[in-house]
């Protein structure tokens, strides 16, 4: 497995398995079958309420001797209403508690909302206690981290946003990298939107080396030097998806893949007022 080496020192795995969506009752069994198919990095949040049994699939992992703890790298992500210092302290402890483990390889601030500088504090002092190895923050556009490097005395290790090939944000790597705040990218497939699975411009590429478009796009942020998450239920394609260090792009497969780039979230933009407003009514039903 590839790694990259965050700006404390810590290696992460480069390529790690999502666990967004997964129904409750399928999560344990989906990253106990993600460990065994070879992924190393694992990704939930309290927001998905899936922890507990992302925890009981790790459980089981190790129990079979698969891997050991410290092979795995395990993240977790607080939410809006758990950003105030006092909360969000409680919050990882409540993480690690459910999650039945001693640390977490990295935790994170989900929403670019709130009182993030009071969670950054308990996130601080979190990783200074040996709670969590490596910390950061999510969906925070380019701008914001900058302010936010400039107001805090730890820096963050990974800023977790939207990269696909819709949404490609070349310029907002640049100040990534310019800062050493490593990205991480979620929804590389961007959920199948806009036809990603079937798009020719990738199926073709991926025609050269016997490769799927999904295969493709993962190849292509590896490349880039960006972490990435994937998603599946299905075996099968959790062995497709990381099935992707036998082969390597060239520059004119990457000059077709930056020619998709839409500048435009698959999704949303987390600045826009409706987007806020949908935040701000999903927090009232999830956390309150
Ligand atoms: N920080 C954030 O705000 C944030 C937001 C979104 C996601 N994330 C993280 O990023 C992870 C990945 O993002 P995501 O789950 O939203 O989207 P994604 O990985 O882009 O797409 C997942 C979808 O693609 C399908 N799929 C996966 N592999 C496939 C393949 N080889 N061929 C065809 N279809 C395939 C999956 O279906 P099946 O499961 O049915 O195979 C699922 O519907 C999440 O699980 C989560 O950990 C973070």
């Amino acid at each position: 497995m590839h790694t990259m080496t965050l700006n404390n020192g810590v290696e992460m795995p480069q390529l790690g398995f999502g666990v967004y969506q997964i129904p409750l009752e399928e999560t344990a069994e989906a990253v106990y079958e993600a460990i065994k198919a070879g992924y190393r990095l694992i990704d939930t949040a309290a927001v998905y309420g899936n922890e507990k049994e992302t925890g009981q699939g790790i459980a089981r992992a190790i129990k079979e001797e698969i891997v050991t703890r410290e092979d795995l790298f395990v993240t977790s992500k607080l939410f809006i209403l758990q950003t105030p210092e006092d909360k969000a302290a409680a919050t990882i402890d409540h993480s690690l508690e459910v999650m039945q483990l001693t640390y977490l390889d990295l935790y994170l601030i989900h929403q670019p909302y709130g009182d993030v500088y009071g969670a950054w504090r308990a996130l601080a002092a979190a990783q200074k206690a040996g709670k969590v190895r490596s910390i950061g923050i999510s969906n925070f556009k380019s701008a914001k981290m900058i302010e936010f490097v400039g107001l805090t005395e730890v820096k963050p290790q990974i800023n977790q946003i939207e990269v696909n090939p819709w949404y490609q944000r070349e310029e907002d790597q640049v100040w990534h990298d310019k800062y050493g705040v490593q990205i991480e990218a979620w929804a590389p497939f961007a959920e199948g939107r806009h036809g990603l699975f079937q798009d020719p411009v990738l199926t073709e590429i991926g025609a050269q080396y016997g490769k799927t478009a999904g295969q493709v796009v993962l190849r292509w942020l590896i490349q880039r030097g960006i972490v990435v998450l994937a998603k599946s239920v299905r075996p099968t394609r959790m062995a497709e998806n990381i099935d992707i260090f036998d082969f390597a792009l060239t520059e004119e497969d990457i000059a077709k893949i930056t020619a998709l780039d839409k500048q435009e979230s698959a999704f949303f933009d987390h600045d826009a007022p409706q987007q806020v407003e949908w935040f701000m009514n999903r927090m009232l039903d999830t956390e309150k």
